[in-house]
């Protein structure tokens, strides 16, 4: 993508604004002061139509972030001025009465969660080369207009972009029409304005937030983690405070508080700082439960994927950590959920031998798995249930997760952080058949392994990569980037990028399995929007 224009405005500082709305006065509702920056800074080009009706605004819905880049846009190529205060008022207003259903956003929330590294698969093939080949296919399947406001955003991308007719995939054929005959009706006939999820979501109960929550989570480089998180209403329509505590597998505590948005009624938007990292939070809230991912502000590969249940007296069951035993084996298991009490179940071949509650959101069950069993069992504890365990005989197969990561240089005095990359090693039953790629192969769940990079090809080998590109901890699978800038060391003072191969070795009894990952290091992402 070479012709993002909103650099000026550091939109991944806009984004994280988004979590922190606290300063707008609770006075008035936000709707009333929204309906007033509309009349007052958007009327000078938007045409007011009626009672809160405005030419192209009304006619769209999309999330927070969605928003927050249209007004931003509207700054930088428009001219709009707009108080940074007022902005978060319209952002929040706008997501509230035209944003998306939760169903709407289901699959791709990637790009809110900022996993970076994943890969897109859009139909028809027609759609992704006329439309994700300069941002995410995500950008507009998390947006919902009528054929016609389809046709303005076309127009406008030819008028701003004109570069659009002549790239590749563009110049071979004839773009435009294409654009109006066939894309532009397809979106206004799958994503139209009016949908019947949105419809029932305004009339959903929504989730109230305050309280206490129990907290399940993942974080690559690091593990497994437990918390408990307390939100406080503040003043403002739909602010928190938010306060976290708990601790890894590894017995290291996590600790943190700071300030949240809830927009839409279940687009939970946080900025905290956890042990001294700056931290976000995008979650979406359906039922007193919540999912995401939390992630580091300056380093977006760190992050964890949470999910959290309100302790509100029901029974949950989260997560079993970790989610598998080996045959034959016993271990310590611990459950995770709210109202956690009774005697847990942990399916066929899987026996309690002894079980240690530390609260009624924290179980440790030690159990024992029998030699003769293996599959995905199912484990509940009273009425909770939902979580599953992987017994497994043999690993049979290990892949490496993510196969293909990006990693940036940063940092050494420039304006942009690094980007590291971050791998898991993801273990695999071949199940009954025993052999691998079959129907009855199950996933056994990230397991330890040791790590180890090299060149990808003769040319990263010619160039030394593997020795400027970074380094990789043998034991985490985390990839430090090496700082940014021309590097008089390398060839031609080249940049620290590079092109390595990454392994994880995975021990089990005394096979040891190998699977490799692609790893590309590049230069900074000078633009980086809070939708890519
Ligand atoms: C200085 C003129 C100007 C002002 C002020 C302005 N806009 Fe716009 N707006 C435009 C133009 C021109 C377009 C059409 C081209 C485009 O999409 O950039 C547009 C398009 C839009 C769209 C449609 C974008 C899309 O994705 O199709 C939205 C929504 C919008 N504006 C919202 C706003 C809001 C909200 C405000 C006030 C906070 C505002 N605009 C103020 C000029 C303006
Ligand atoms: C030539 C590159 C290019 C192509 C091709 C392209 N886009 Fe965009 N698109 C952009 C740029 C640049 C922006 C504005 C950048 C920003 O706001 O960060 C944008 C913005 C958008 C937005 C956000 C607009 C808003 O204000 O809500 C949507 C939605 C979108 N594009 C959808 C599409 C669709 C649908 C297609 C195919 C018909 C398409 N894009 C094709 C470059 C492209």
């Amino acid at each position: 993508m070479n012709n993002f224009m909103l650099k000026p405005l550091g939109l991944s500082l806009l984004a994280a604004s988004l979590g922190s709305m606290a300063s707008v006065a609770s006075a008035a509702s936000v709707a009333e002061q929204a309906e007033g920056i509309l009349n007052k800074q958007c009327v000078a080009c938007h045409t007011r139509e009626g009672d809160n009706q405005w030419s192209r605004i009304s006619y769209q819905r999309k999330t927070p972030e969605g928003w927050l880049m249209t007004i931003a846009r509207m700054q930088v190529m428009h001219g709009l001025e707009i108080s940074d205060a007022d902005r978060r008022v319209l952002v929040k207003h706008l997501s509230d009465t035209q944003g998306l259903a939760p169903e709407e956003t289901d699959g791709y929330r990637y790009v809110l969660e900022r996993r970076l590294n994943a890969q897109e698969s859009l139909e028809p093939a027609l759609l992704a080369e006329g439309c994700a080949r300069c941002h995410s296919g995500a950008r507009f399947k998390l947006q919902r207009r009528d054929e016609a406001e389809w046709e303005h955003l076309a127009h406008f991308h030819l008028g701003q972009y004109p570069s659009a007719e002549y790239q590749m995939l563009s110049r071979d054929r004839d773009w435009f029409p294409i654009m109006m005959e066939k894309l532009v009706p397809m979106l206004g006939e799958q994503q139209p304005l009016q949908s019947s999820e949105w419809s029932s979501w305004q009339q959903a109960t929504k989730t109230d937030m305050k309280g206490r929550w129990s907290v399940a989570g993942h974080m690559p480089g690091k593990g497994d983690l437990t918390a408990t998180m307390v939100v406080t209403p503040l003043a403002g329509e739909d602010q928190f405070s938010v306060s976290m505590s708990g601790q890894y597998a590894d017995g290291t505590p996590l600790q943190g508080s700071g300030k949240a948005t809830l927009y839409t009624g279940y687009e939970w938007r946080a900025n905290l700082t956890i042990d001294g990292v700056r931290m976000r939070q995008v979650f979406a809230v359906r039922d007193g439960q919540l999912t995401g991912r939390m992630f580091n502000r300056n380093d977006e590969s760190m992050g964890a994927d949470i999910s959290a249940a309100h302790m509100d007296g029901k029974s949950t069951l989260l997560a079993v950590q970790p989610g598998y035993i080996k045959a034959g084996t016993q271990s310590e298991l611990m459950l995770v959920g709210t109202g956690l009490s009774g005697m847990p179940t942990f399916g066929k071949g899987v026996e309690v031998v002894s079980i240690r509650k530390d609260s009624d959101r924290r179980m440790h069950v030690t159990v024992r798995a029998s030699r003769n069993h293996e599959g995905v069992n199912a484990v509940s504890i009273g009425k909770a249930k939902g979580v599953e365990l992987a017994v497994y005989k043999d690993i049979d197969q290990v892949n490496v997760v993510p196969a293909y990561a990006v990693a940036r240089v940063g940092g050494n005095g420039g304006s942009t952080n690094k980007l590291f990359a971050r791998f898991e090693a993801e273990a695999w039953s071949a199940g009954k058949d025993g052999q691998t790629g079959t129907a009855d192969d199950f996933r056994i769940g990230m397991v330890p392994a040791t790590w180890e990079a090299r060149p990808f090809d003769d040319i990263a080998a010619a160039d030394n990569d593997l020795g400027f590109a970074g380094r990789l901890d043998p034991r985490t699978g985390v990839f430090s980037t090496a700082d940014a800038g021309p590097n008089p060391q390398r060839r031609m003072m080249t940049n620290n990028a590079g092109h390595l191969t990454v392994t994880a070795q995975v021990q089990d009894g005394n096979q040891t399995h190998s699977a490799d990952a692609e790893l590309i290091v590049t230069v900074q992402r000078w633009n980086n929007p809070p939708i890519p």
